[in-house]
């Protein structure tokens, strides 16, 4: 799957009214704190799945729509394969969210795959081969905050392999000994 372009209308604090081009390998991004640079994720996730890193639970209306408006919109397209996607999804304060995915042609004519908030996320799971939003977070994304936990239990695993090692090597070293020693006492008794 390639991410082409996405653009993002009041969702969180995001205001980015022309297709924002998604280049291919890696897309470095930069900016003050606070200023966005993790909701642009959210926006993605938000698109395909319905889904944001936070709040991690289903997020309310309140969470995506920025604030003091009455909602925000979210457009992603990408590439599977030879064939290009388009997913819009819409969040109001007072109606129901909408959501449609459409299969781009080259010529430009769309052909609708999935136009309900339910079956554009179960469809995009099918194209993307039954991957869901948990298993791309889980072996994909690493929300800041948890970097220094993942981080640490990095660190506590190596250090218990170390030590498991170490009492192995100990356990083999105190075999050989009483091996030597049984060997050592036998030689002497056959010689007696
Ligand atoms: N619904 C919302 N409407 C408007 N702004 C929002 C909404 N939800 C969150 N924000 C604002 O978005 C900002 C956080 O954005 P984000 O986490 O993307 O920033 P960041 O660039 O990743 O920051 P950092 O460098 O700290 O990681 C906060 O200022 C927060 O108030
Ligand atoms: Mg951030």
């Amino acid at each position: 799957m390639r991410l082409v372009s996405l653009q993002a209308q009041n969702f969180k604090k995001l205001k980015i009214s022309k297709p924002l081009p998604l280049s291919e390998g890696i897309i470095l991004i930069t900016g003050l704190n606070e200023s966005g640079k993790s909701t642009i994720l959210d926006a993605v996730l938000y698109a395909l799945f319905g889904r944001v890193i936070r709040p991690s639970k289903m997020p309310s209306n309140e969470d995506i729509i920025s604030y003091g408006n009455g909602e925000a919109q979210v457009r992603l397209e990408f590439d599977i394969g030879e064939n290009r996607y388009r997913v819009v999804r819409e969040v109001h304060k007072t109606r129901p969210n909408r959501a449609t995915l459409v299969e781009v042609r080259p010529n430009g004519t769309t052909k609708t795959l999935a136009s309900s908030v339910k079956d554009v996320t179960a469809e995009i799971e099918r194209l993307l081969g039954g991957i869901t939003y948990d298993e791309i977070v889980a072996s994909s994304v690493v929300a800041q905050k948890d970097l220094e936990r993942l981080i640490r239990e990095a660190q506590e695993r190596s250090t218990a392999s170390r030590e498991s090692v170490c009492r192995y090597r100990q356990s083999v070293q105190d075999a050989q000994r009483v091996r030597r020693s049984r060997q050592t006492a036998r030689f002497s008794s056959a010689r007696d």
